[in-house]
Order: C-alpha cells, then sequence, then structure tokens
C-alpha cells in the first residue's frame, strides 16, 4: 500500500456519474434521479442486500413495504412475523436485528434515523460498509460504500494486488478519495458498474467510462483482479430430521433455540449434527416419538457460512397427532412461516422430493 496515495485523476467520479446517469439501473428502493430516498427504505433494502443478490432481494422488499411501509410499523410488529416474512433469505440474525433496531428508531429516537454514518453504525445490524452506504445514499454523506463489487471496481481502476481481505483497507482508502458531493450516485454508480459491465469474470471494458484509466486493463490483468484470498474448507456435520404428517397434510415444526444458528425459527424435530449420520437404530431413539418412521433414500445437502450440512430423513405418517410441543403447519402454508430454506427442503424432500437433493450455492 502507498504511503501517500498518487493524486487521482480528477474528472474520474465526474466520468463515473455521467455514466451512471445514462445507464443506471432502476431498482425498488431507488429513489428517482435527484430525490433522495427514505432513510426507512434505503436501510431495508441494504440490510437485506448483505451477502444477497438484487434479483434475490426485490420481493422481499415488496413484501416488507407494503406490509410495514415505515420505522413505527416495523418496530409494532412481532417477530415470528419477521421472521416469516424474512424465510428463505437467510442470514436470518439480520432480520432480528432489523427488528431490533426497528425499535431503538421507533422508540427512543423518536421515530427519526439517525442523520450520520457514525450514529447509524451504533444500531443493531449495521456495520462499517452498511453505515456508509445509507449515509451516501440517503444523505449523501461523503462516504465510500465499498460492497464487493465496488471492491473488485476499485482494485482494477489500480491494479491493487493484494489478496483479500487484506487489501479491503486499502481499497477502501482509495474508493474514500474518489467520492464526490453526489455521494450517494456514486456509491450507487459504482456498485451499477461492478454489477453491469467490471463483472467478475469477461468484464465488458469497452463499454466501462474508466477503461482508459484502469490500469490493470492496460495491463492486461483485470480478470484476475481482486486476489481472492485461499477457500477454507468447510467442515461436513450430518444429522437425521424427522418430518411427521398427519391425515389433513399438515406437518410438526418445533422452533429452535433464541440464541445461535437460525435462531428462533421453525424446523421438524432433527437429531444432534455428528461426523456421521446416525445408524437406523440410533436414528430411531433420537426420534421424536414412537412411531412407523420410514427412511428416504438419499439426502438433503445444505451449505452454511462456516459448515455443510447432509441430514438423512425419516418421515412418519399419523393418523393422529402426538402430544408433542411444537406448531402443526399446512404443507400449503409452509412458506407462511419462519422455516428457513434448508429446513423447508427437508419437509418437502421427506414427502416428495427427488431422490438426491443439493442446495443452491447461495445460502438461505
Ligand atoms: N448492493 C448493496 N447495496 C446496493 C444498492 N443500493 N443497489 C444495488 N446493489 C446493492
Amino acid at each position: 500500500m502507498p504511503r501517500k496515495l498518487e493524486k487521482t485523476e480528477p474528472n474520474l467520479a465526474a466520468r463515473l456519474l455521467g455514466w451512471y446517469d445514462r445507464h443506471r439501473r432502476v431498482l425498488p428502493w431507488r429513489a428517482p434521479k435527484g430525490h433522495f430516498a427514505d432513510p426507512y427504505r434505503v436501510w431495508l433494502s441494504e440490510i437485506m442486500l448483505q451477502q444477497t443478490t438484487v434479483q434475490a432481494v426485490a420481493g422481499y422488499y415488496r413484501k416488507f413495504l407494503e406490509r410495514w411501509p415505515n420505522v413505527a410499523a416495523l418496530a409494532a410488529a412481532s417477530q415470528d412475523d419477521v421472521l416469516a416474512a424474512w424465510a428463505g433469505l437467510g442470514y436470518y440474525a439480520r432480520a432480528r436485528n432489523l427488528h431490533a433496531a426497528a425499535k431503538i428508531v421507533a422508540n427512543d429516537m423518536g421515530g427519526r434515523f439517525p442523520l450520520t454514518a457514525e450514529e447509524l453504525r451504533a444500531l443493531p445490524g449495521i456495520g462499517g460498509y452498511t453505515a456508509g452506504a445509507i449515509a451516501a445514499i440517503a444523505y449523501d454523506e461523503r462516504q465510500a460504500a465499498m460492497d464487493a463489487n465496488a471492491e473488485r471496481v476499485i482494485a482494477r481502476l489500480y491494479a491493487v494486488e493484494t489478496a483479500m481481505p487484506k487489501a479491503k483497507t486499502e481499497l477502501h482508502i482509495r474508493g474514500t478519495a474518489l467520492v464526490p458531493k453526489r455521494a450517494g450516485d456514486f456509491a450507487q454508480a459504482l456498485m451499477d458498474l461492478g454489477s453491469v459491465v467490471c463483472t467478475p469474470k469477461r468484464p465488458a471494458c469497452p463499454n466501462c467510462p474508466w477503461t482508459d484509466d484502469c490500469r490493470a486493463r492496460q495491463r492486461g490483468i483485470q480478470e484476475r483482479l481482486p486476489v481472492k484470498a485461499a477457500k477454507a474448507v468447510r467442515p461436513l456435520k450430518r444429522g437425521a430430521a424427522f418430518v411427521v404428517r398427519d391425515p389433513n397434510n399438515a406437518v410438526l415444526l418445533v422452533k429452535r433455540p433464541d440464541k445461535g444458528l437460525l435462531a428462533s425459527m421453525l424446523e421438524p424435530p432433527l437429531g444432534p449434527w455428528t461426523k456421521d449420520f446416525p445408524s437406523t437404530a440410533k436414528a430411531l431413539k433420537q426420534a421424536p416419538f414412537l412411531a412407523k418412521w420410514a427412511k428416504r433414500p438419499g439426502l438433503v445437502r445444505h451449505g452454511f457460512t462456516h459448515f455443510e450440512l447432509e441430514i438423512e430423513v425419516y418421515l412418519a405418517n399419523v393418523a393422529r397427532r402426538p402430544k408433542m410441543p411444537g406448531q402443526w403447519v399446512a404443507l400449503a402454508k409452509l412458506r407462511e412461516v419462519a422455516l428457513p430454506t434448508v429446513m423447508r427442503k427437508i419437509v418437502e424432500y421427506a414427502l416428495d422430493g427427488p431422490p438426491f437433493q443439493t442446495s443452491s450455492a447461495r445460502r438461505r
């Protein structure tokens, strides 16, 4: 990292903004050109967009706004309703923090969002990147919102060859040095450029407003940047799940503990997750009650951030509901409750899934 940054070409920001004015994406959370967006909407979208794609977020964003059009409405919602509306989007701590932050803003701040990145950062679920993005987009505070797209663009523009995540500090400093008065548009322009033109593979360099400035392109190394950190091998955990169905096509779901992975979300009864699958005899001892449990062939696989999970699935059809804590949910209503994607896959697999099922690359 250079001790002192070289003077940047003064028209860089202006050129990017010119490109943005012509090519900006229309996204549900974006204010029309020349207008500020409502901080509640900016905050909601930025939390949803953490680790999740624009395509996956759009529907959820609309659903949330329709149901909870302002921070007071969200603060008044129950946590179960918020988690249910979030189900399928993944990284559920985001939903719990969102709800906690809404309560703080509504109850302790008179319904007004903090006006600076520094103050925004004090709210649950808002880290450095998100605080910068909200302050830039909602208030034009001169903050660089360096998400993965923006980092890629800046790494290429300055041919930063340090591997991630070590390069982050340098990229942030270089990004910040470029931020103009129109900080919100600049932040979103970087995101758009990274998403549409300066893509990870085969970037469309001829369409880039910075094509003549890009040091990586000058050296023909743009596709190699940013240099990725070596991938950690994720450990594998295995276990058994027990799906029970009553004659009305409802299944039993239980609530997970209110701390830790998938906290407060629903799941079918599950055995412990260990290095190996339990034998069928052992699994039947883990089952929540005695029944005619039938093991489905194959397994359900799901990738979490820090480990891979493989689950063997046992199904029991019962004539009467056993007396058990938990809630019975009709199959048609599975998408209306706080059931994470991995747990929905297990239930669907028990009932009619294909013989082998894997998760998508994204973790939900
Ligand atoms: N990714 C994170 N924040 C975003 C935004 N405001 N627009 C598009 N993509 C984003």
